[in-house]
């Protein structure tokens, strides 16, 4: 498939893992002169025929293997479970292609470093899919803080709660509910950890923990507690899983002359006293498509801003796994009934 974005030509992507994720990257490259989905895996046939069908004129590889290794693929996209991450991106790497991995990076630190270090080595683009890279209200939250609107920052918090653990658009994906890849902290915290690294600097878990249930040794967490630092700052986490409720996404930015609420993804909220105000913004709003197209500059040897390079996923690895690994505070808590 040849195919020309304006003078160059499109770049080809091969796609690993065509679940939730796979499957909306999917869609949004078939849309974009910058790429031609060549080729794609999954180890599940069932999800490789709902992508064949939306997509015939894409061709199915038999393996990951052939993917990486093919010699008509410039760039792979990952969105397996997180545990295929990083023997998919090192292969990719290793044979010259341009990565696109979906976070968290890795699951285990040895992992993710050694994809920094592939990353080096192979000199090839490698970035990581953080939802909030390129928001519009991320970027209007940065440019109110370098023109120092807020006063001084007094602290962060973050507040999640699922009412059902995976949520709805991801239940086919049981490696969610699961220790040794999946729970709130490694799938959602990790976009706010990226979002406060990015504005505020990079993060000191001072304390931080899950809780488990006891009734499935091999179950995600169903709650995640932290007090981190983010240099002065200090930052609050606060999220529950299973939890009667809304579901939540709420990062809150205390400023001494403006406070901002970012929830729900997109909708920015600001107060200078009283009632919060929502922030009307005029720009893009960012999105997998944006993103997709930032990761194509990057293929074509520019350094996009707003898309996360592998040392700023590790970064933000390294703090998600402290909430797993703390030897801080970890407490078991009773099922619920
Ligand atoms: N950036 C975001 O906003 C965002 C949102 C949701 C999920 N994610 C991330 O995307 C990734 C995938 O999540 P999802 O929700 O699509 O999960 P999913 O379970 O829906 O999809 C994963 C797919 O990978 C396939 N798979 C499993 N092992 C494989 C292997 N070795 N090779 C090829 N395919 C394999 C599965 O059959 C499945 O179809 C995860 O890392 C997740 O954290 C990112």
């Amino acid at each position: 498939m040849q195919s020309w974005a304006g003078e160059r030509p499109a770049i080809r992507l091969g796609i690993l893992g065509l679940g939730a994720m796979g499957t909306e990257i999917m869609a949004s490259a078939v849309t974009l002169p910058d790429f031609a989905v060549v080729c794609a895996y999954d180890v599940s046939p069932a999800a490789v025929d709902r992508a064949r069908t939306r997509h015939p004129d894409v061709s199915f590889a038999a393996s990951a293997q052939e993917v990486v290794e093919s010699s008509s693929v410039d760039a792979v996209y990952i969105a397996t479970p997180p545990m295929f991450h990083t023997e998919a991106a090192i292969a990719a790497m290793r044979a010259g292609k341009a990565v696109f991995c979906e976070k968290p990076l890795a699951i285990s630190l040895a992992d993710g470093r050694r994809m920094v270090a592939a990353a080096a080595e192979w000199g090839v683009a490698a970035a990581v899919n953080f939802a909030l890279s390129d928001r519009n209200a991320v970027l209007h939250l940065e440019r109110s803080l370098a023109e120092g609107e807020v006063g001084e920052v007094r602290g962060i918090e973050v507040r999640l709660s699922f009412p059902r653990w995976p949520r709805d658009f991801q239940a086919d994906a049981a490696w969610l509910a699961g220790r040794d890849q999946g729970g709130l902290v490694r799938e959602v915290l990790s976009h706010f950890v990226y979002l406060t690294d990015r504005l505020l600097g990079p993060l000191d878990p001072v304390e931080v923990g899950v809780d488990f249930p006891l009734a499935d040794p091999h179950a995600s967490e169903v709650a995640a507690r932290g007090f981190l630092r983010a240099g002065g700052v200090p930052v609050y986490v606060s999220a529950f899983s299973g939890v009667a409720g809304p579901e939540l996404y709420e990062w809150i930015l205390w400023g001494t002359r403006r406070s901002y609420l970012l929830r729900n993804w997109g909708e920015l909220l600001a107060s200078e006293g009283g009632e919060w105000k929502t922030v009307h913004l005029t720009q893009p709003r960012g999105s997998e498509t944006t993103r997709l197209s930032l990761f194509a500059d990057a293929v074509r040897g520019g350094n996009p801003r707003y898309l996360a390079d592998f040392a700023t996923a590790l970064r933000v690895q390294e703090v998600v796994e402290a909430f797993h690994h703390t030897n801080v505070v970890r407490q078991r808590c009773e099922p619920s009934r």
